[in-house]
């Protein structure tokens, strides 16, 4: 494994595997990793020849009363969970590497930034799609891999590639959770024992949605309104959002029986200072399992 902070010789050594033919996967990442970007790393061996890793706190995209200078870190700890999922380069910059000066170009996906994430961390997602759209540039992968923890994200990442006709295949990968449901996260570090016990509401919320939705005739905004108050009964969850839209486009939903794409149930809630996200997508096929049944004898007229 090869660890590289600049983005000359990183460049330099994938040149050599692009002309050797070799199908390159990138894991763009904050580091201080753990099994769901493993996740990340695992399948993007499987599907890749030349695994890169990039590990970078990126300051355009933490807003000015966030958690960038205490985002948590471990280079080290980094670096052996890279080598044991067979990372072949690591990317690991300085902010001046990727940053030598404020970047006076942009990148902004509008509509479906509005909303959720995009409504409560002005900013973020035009930090996001800068940082990655340089990676692509720098790395030049085949594939990218992002989690459905930020399925936000994979939206915005997405239509960014489709707007721009960027040449490069976005994979999704599946939620890695804790044995108790608690989506991992690097920000879980910061909760205390008592709060990380309360924040099982999100995933329990989330898995009881399904049948929520059932008992609300498939209606989205009583099944909001009923998780939001599951949710408020916990007394050291403060709700930034919960919110059912549709997926990917992020838009109000009717009712299940009229779904034509996929739901997303999204949550962003506070416990003590720090600020937990997790979702859960709804099928057509739960959608239509949610739908009330067509009363006998009125199918056809
Ligand atoms: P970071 O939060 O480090 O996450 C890196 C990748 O790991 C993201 O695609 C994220 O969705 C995925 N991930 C995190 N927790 C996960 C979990 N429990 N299960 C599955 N995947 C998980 O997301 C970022 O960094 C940054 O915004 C980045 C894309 C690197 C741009 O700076």
């Amino acid at each position: 494994m090869q660890v590289y902070t600049t983005i000359r010789e990183l460049r330099e050594a994938l040149e050599e595997k692009r002309r050797e033919g070799k199908r390159i996967g990138l894991v763009p990442t904050m580091g201080f990793l753990h099994a769901g970007h493993a996740s990340l790393l695992e399948r993007a061996r499987r599907e890749s020849d030349t695994v890169v890793l990039s590990i970078f706190v990126n300051p355009t995209q933490f807003g000015p009363n966030e958690d960038l200078d205490r985002y948590p870190r471990d280079p080290e700890g980094d670096l052996r969970l890279a080598r044991d999922n067979g990372v072949d380069y690591v990317f690991m910059p300085e902010p001046s590497e990727m940053y030598p000066r404020p970047s006076a170009t942009g990148i902004a996906v509008s509509g479906i930034t509005s909303v959720l994430c995009g409504a409560s961390r002005p900013g973020h997602f035009d930090g996001v799609a800068l940082v990655v759209s340089k990676l692509f540039h720098i790395v030049k992968p085949h594939r990218a891999y992002f989690g459905m923890k930020d399925a936000q994200q994979v939206a915005v990442i997405t239509r960014m590639v489709e707007d721009l006709n960027l040449d490069v295949e976005i994979v999704p990968c599946p939620i890695v959770r804790e044995d108790s449901g608690l989506a991992l996260s690097s920000r879980n570090v910061y909760l205390s024992d008592e709060e990380k016990r309360q924040a099982l509401v999100l995933s329990e919320s989330l898995s009881r949605s399904p049948i929520w939705l059932q008992e609300a005739g498939g209606d989205a905004l009583a099944l909001q309104k009923q998780i939001a108050e599951h949710i408020a009964k916990t007394p050291l969850a403060d709700i930034d959002y919960v919110q059912v839209l549709t997926y990917p486009d992020l838009e109000r939903p009717t009712t299940a029986a009229a779904a034509k794409s996929a739901w997303i149930i999204a949550l962003a809630v506070r416990f003590g200072k720090t600020r937990l996200i997790d979702n859960r997508l709804l099928s057509l096929e739960e959608l239509a399992l949610a739908a009330p049944p067509i009363p006998q004898g009125t199918k056809g007229v």
